[in-house]
């Protein structure tokens, strides 16, 4: 099997002091990268897990630099940028993986629950992010993961703030991946699961023991690969499961000829047509969707 390698990339991984982005983190350098280990964490004797993580890598062999900066600002953003710049003189692959909890249901949620939610996920993957492009497109290469969870794709108990975080994230994927793609800049997005320090008490032990942050892993070191030439998806993983998810439209159905009024009883009378999802696509075929209706060419 060749091997994947990352000869003298540079990596940012946010978020890489503990957790899923800590296993990103050892595997990129083992294999090559040069390694931005950010997190503003400590652990229980008040040590930064980036330098724990960053000492670990170059104790290996590895080049890492450990950043504290917090993802949450354009300027914690820009720092964390140009601690690659300083370092390693360049950005070839960007982790976004930061995060945070503030579990609460929707009705009782502070609106301080709901900021620090969004600031850490979406305004942090804006925030690392933009300054990172902007490397990537001088360069003309870049990969970027984000994360998602399936918390946003599908929804769970307490987690509004987190999963419209989690599918904001969705968003600027599905935006940033058209308006960069002529630069070989490959984005995607990963919904990953792990018994980690935020999931604590969430898995029963059974399952805790079998789904290792390790194991989310192999397909981002992939999706941030040369090799890997996809762009705009969305891979839900769990234990070594690993599928790709998406947003997808139904063959749905045509009412009226385009020139006349539609009214609601005739969405009424063929609402089951409408919500039917048999043949459902996901969204880059659209176009082929419509086109089986007709809608704008008449029928
Ligand atoms: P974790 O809590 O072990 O690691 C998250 C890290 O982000 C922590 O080390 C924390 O200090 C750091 N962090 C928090 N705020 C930050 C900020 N403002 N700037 C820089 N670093 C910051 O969590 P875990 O489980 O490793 O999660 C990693 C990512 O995966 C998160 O985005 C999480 O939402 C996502 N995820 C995790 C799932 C799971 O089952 N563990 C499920 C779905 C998504």
């Amino acid at each position: 099997m060749e091997s994947i390698v990352f000869d003298k990339k540079v990596a940012i991984v946010t978020g890489a002091g503990e957790g899923i982005g800590r296993e990103y983190a050892l595997d990129l350098a083992k294999r090559g990268a040069f390694v931005v280990v950010n997190d503003i964490g400590c652990d229980q004797n008040q040590v930064r897990t980036a330098d724990k993580v960053a000492d670990e890598i170059k104790k290996a062999g590895g080049r890492a630099v450990a950043s504290y900066d917090s993802v949450t600002t354009m300027e914690g953003g820009q720092n964390i940028v140009d601690t690659a710049m300083d370092h390693f003189g360049k950005v070839d692959i960007l982790i976004n993986n930061a995060g945070i909890l503030r579990d609460r249901t929707f009705m009782k949620m502070t609106e301080q629950e709901w900021d620090d939610v969004i600031a850490v996920h979406l305004k942090g993957a804006f925030c690392v992010t933009r300054p990172a492009v902007k490397i990537m497109k001088e360069n003309r290469y870049g990969r970027i993961v984000f994360t998602a969870s399936s918390s946003g794709m599908y929804g769970n108990f307490g987690q509004s703030n987190y999963g419209a975080a989690k599918m904001g994230v969705i968003g600027i994927m599905n935006t940033l991946k058209l308006e960069v793609s002529r630069y070989n800049i490959k984005i995607n997005t990963v919904a990953p699961n792990a018994a980690t320090g935020m999931t604590q008490g969430v898995f029963p032990d059974e399952v805790a023991k079998r789904i290792k942050p390790e194991f989310n892993t192999p397909i981002v070191t992939f999706l941030c690969s040369e090799e890997n030439r996809e762009s705009g998806m969305i891979f839900t993983m769990s234990a070594g499961w690993f599928a790709r998810s998406a947003m997808v439209s139904g063959k749905g159905t045509c009412i009226g000829d385009t020139k006349r009024p539609i009214k609601a009883e005739e969405v009424r009378d063929k609402f089951d047509q409408i919500k039917d999802l048999k043949d459902a696509l996901p969204y880059e075929h659209c176009g082929e969707i419509y086109s089986l209706g007709k809608p704008l060419t008449g029928r």
